[in-house]
């Protein structure tokens, strides 16, 4: 048996060893200066998503039947989009109609589609502020790419009646079905 003197510095010698070797332990995991560390990173994530405005990333679409079929219908998703966007929308669904129109025109599956349209999204910004304003945007970019393309330009005027889907769960209609088959 030690004196309880020993005893006692052992024990503080030892909890400084423990101390010692998670300090060591932390210390190795952070980021060396002017990185971040992972959960930092993490942390971070929402506000750094892919880039809006990059390059077009699909390759070109070299067959023209296949590229109009892809147009029909992807104009249909667009101005439906649009149709059924918020008249009052919140600040998170501005931005998520801003980022999603950008994003579709990176991504879209016509390289060279993407390319032109890339810039026409650059001298005319996606309108996020309502439902109305949006709609009336769409309309006009895809008349700017019937004109470039020599197809007749579209009334935009006929905009809420041409993509009124009757899709029903209309907020602006009757609000007393609203909720009726939620
Ligand atoms: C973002 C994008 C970029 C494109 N870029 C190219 C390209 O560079 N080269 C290429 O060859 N093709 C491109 N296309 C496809 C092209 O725009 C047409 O979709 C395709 O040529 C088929 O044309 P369409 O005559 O059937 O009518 P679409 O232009 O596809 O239109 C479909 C229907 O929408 C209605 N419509 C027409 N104009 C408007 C308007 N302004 N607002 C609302 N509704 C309208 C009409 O009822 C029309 O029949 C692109 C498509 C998209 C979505
Ligand atoms: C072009 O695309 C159309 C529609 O997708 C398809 O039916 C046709 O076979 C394609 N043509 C060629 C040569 O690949």
């Amino acid at each position: 048996m030690a004196p309880p003197g020993i005893k006692g510095r052992f024990l503080v010698f030892a909890l400084f060893v423990i101390a010692l070797f998670l300090f060591v332990r932390l210390e190795s995991h952070r980021a060396p200066p002017g990185q971040l560390s992972p959960i930092e990173q993490a942390k971070k994530k929402p506000a750094s998503g892919p880039s809006l405005t990059g390059h077009a990333i699909a390759p070109k679409l070299g067959n023209a039947t296949a590229k109009a079929e892809l147009g029909r219908a992807a104009w249909k998703v667009l101005h439906t989009t649009f149709a059924r966007f918020p008249e009052k929308p919140t600040p998170d669904e501005k931005e998520a109609l801003r980022s999603y129109v950008h994003l579709f025109q990176r991504l879209y599956p016509c390289g060279e589609c993407a390319e032109h349209f890339g810039k026409v999204l650059a001298k005319y910004p996606p309108q996020v502020s309502s439902r109305s304003a949006a709609s009336m945007w769409g309309c006009m970019v895809h008349n700017i790419v019937n004109k470039r393309l020599k197809k007749p330009e579209f009334n935009c005027e006929n905009i809420g009646d041409a993509y009124d889907c009757g899709c029903g769960d209309d907020d602006t209609k009757d609000t007393s079905k609203k909720e009726e088959g939620a």
